[in-house]
C-alpha cells in the first residue's frame, strides 16, 4: 500500500520525466506553462489509489494517470476561454499570458497527448479502458455545455446537479474505475468504486464552487467570485433564488441581467444576499450529504477496511481544502 504523498510523489516523478516539446514552440510552451503550475494533482492519485486498493501494480497505473492529468488541464484550458477566467493556480491563464487561439491548439494537442498515455495499458485492456476515458471525455463536454447553457436561464438544483456529475464528477469516476480495472479488480467493486468517484464528484464541484464565493484570495489561486460574475447557476445562486422573498430575487434577477456593471459591486452585492440566507452553510450541507453517499458506496467495496483508508482520508481532506 502507497500513502497519498508518495503517491503524488511518484506521479510529479514521472511527470517530470515527460518530454511535451517540439516545433512551432508557441504550441508547446502553454503545455509545459500549464502542467508546471501544479494542482492537487487529484485525478491521478485516484487513478493509482484505485489501483493500490486491490494490490495493483502501480507501474501500471502511471502512464493512464498522467493521461488523466494532461486531459483535465486540457479541460482546464478550454474552460478558462469559456469562462473568461484571468487566473489559474495563481498565474495568468494560458488565453490571457498568449491568446485564445493558442489555448485552443495547444488544449488539442494535449488531448491528443493524453490519449497516447492512456494507450499505454496492457493490450487486453485497450479497448475497455479507452472506452471508458472517451465516454467520460464526452460526458465532461456534454457537462460543460449545459455550464454554459445555465448561464442564460435559472435552472432546478436537479439539474444543477446533473449538470455537474457530467462536467466534473464522472472523470473522477473514470478515474478510480480505470485504476480498478488496470488492478482487474472484479465488476461489482468496480461499480461501487465508480460510484464513490461519482458522489465524490458531486461534493467537490459543490465545495469549488462555495470556495469560488468564500475562498481566501491569497491561497484559491482563482479569481474569487467568478461565478457570479458569469451568471453561473451554482448550488449557491439557485438556492438562493428557491429562498428569496420577492423583494430579493427581483434584486438577483437586475443584477443578472445587467450588462455593465463594476465586478467588486456584484460579487459583493451577491454575496450579502447569499450570507442573509444562509446559504455558505446549506450549500456545506449538500456537500456533506454527497460526502457521505461516497462512503456508502466505499463501504460496499469488498475489501478490508484499512486498505480502504488512503480513499477515506483522500475524500476526507478534499472536503476540508481551501484551494
Ligand atoms: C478544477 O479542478 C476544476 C474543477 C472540476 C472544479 P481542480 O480543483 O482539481 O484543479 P487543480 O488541478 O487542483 O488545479
Ligand atoms: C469546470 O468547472 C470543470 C471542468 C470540467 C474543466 P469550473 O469552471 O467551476 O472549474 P474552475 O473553477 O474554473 O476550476
Ligand atoms: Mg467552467
Ligand atoms: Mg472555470
Ligand atoms: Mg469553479
Amino acid at each position: 500500500m502507497f500513502s497519498i504523498e508518495k503517491l503524488q510523489q511518484s506521479f510529479e516523478q514521472s511527470l517530470a520525466t515527460l518530454n511535451i516539446s517540439g516545433d512551432p514552440k508557441e504550441l508547446y510552451e502553454p503545455i509545459n506553462y500549464i502542467l508546471s503550475l501544479g494542482g492537487k494533482r487529484m485525478r491521478p492519485v485516484l487513478l493509482m489509489a484505485g489501483c493500490d486498493l486491490f494490490g495493483g501494480q502501480i507501474s501500471k497505473a502511471i502512464l493512464p494517470a498522467l493521461g488523466i492529468e494532461i486531459f483535465h488541464n486540457f479541460s482546464l484550458m478550454h474552460d478558462d476561454i469559456m469562462d473568461n477566467s484571468p487566473i489559474r493556480r495563481s498565474k495568468p491563464t494560458v488565453h490571457v499570458k498568449w491568446d485564445a487561439n493558442t489555448a485552443i491548439l495547444s488544449g488539442d494537442a494535449m488531448l491528443v497527448e493524453a490519449y497516447n498515455m492512456m494507450m499505454q495499458v496492457d493490450d487486453d485492456l485497450l479497448r475497455p479502458i479507452l472506452s471508458v476515458f472517451s465516454s467520460a471525455a464526452t460526458r465532461v463536454c456534454e457537462g460543460q455545455q449545459m455550464d454554459m447553457v445555465f448561464e442564460k436561464k435559472i435552472v432546478s438544483i436537479d439539474d444543477y446537479i446533473n449538470m455537474i456529475s457530467l462536467k466534473t464528477a464522472v472523470l473522477l469516476a473514470a478515474s478510480l474505475k480505470i485504476g480498478g480495472m488496470i488492478a482487474r479488480a472484479n465488476n461489482d467493486d468496480i461499480d461501487h468504486l465508480a460510484e464513490f468517484g461519482l458522489n465524490l464528484g458531486i461534493a467537490f464541484q459543490l465545495q469549488d464552487d462555495i470556495l469560488d464565493v468564500y475562498g481566501d484570495k491569497s491561497k484559491f489561486g482563482k479569481q474569487v467570485g467568478g461565478d457570479i460574475i458569469a451568471n453561473k447557476k451554482t448550488y449557491l445562486l439557485l438556492k438562493a433564488f428557491e429562498l428569496a422573498d420577492d423583494q430579493t430575487r427581483q434584486s438577483l434577477n437586475l443584477w443578472m441581467e445587467k450588462k455593465d456593471f463594476v465586478a467588486e459591486e456584484k460579487v459583493a452585492s451577491i454575496t450579502t444576499i447569499f450570507n442573509s440566507l444562509n446559504i455558505k452553510e446549506l450549500a456545506e450541507k449538500e456537500m456533506q450529504s454527497f460526502h457521505e453517499k461516497a462512503m456508502e458506496s466505499m463501504r460496499a467495496i469488498n475489501q478490508a477496511d484499512d486498505r480502504k483508508e488512503i480513499l477515506i482520508s483522500l475524500a476526507d481532506s478534499l472536503m476540508k481544502r481551501e484551494i
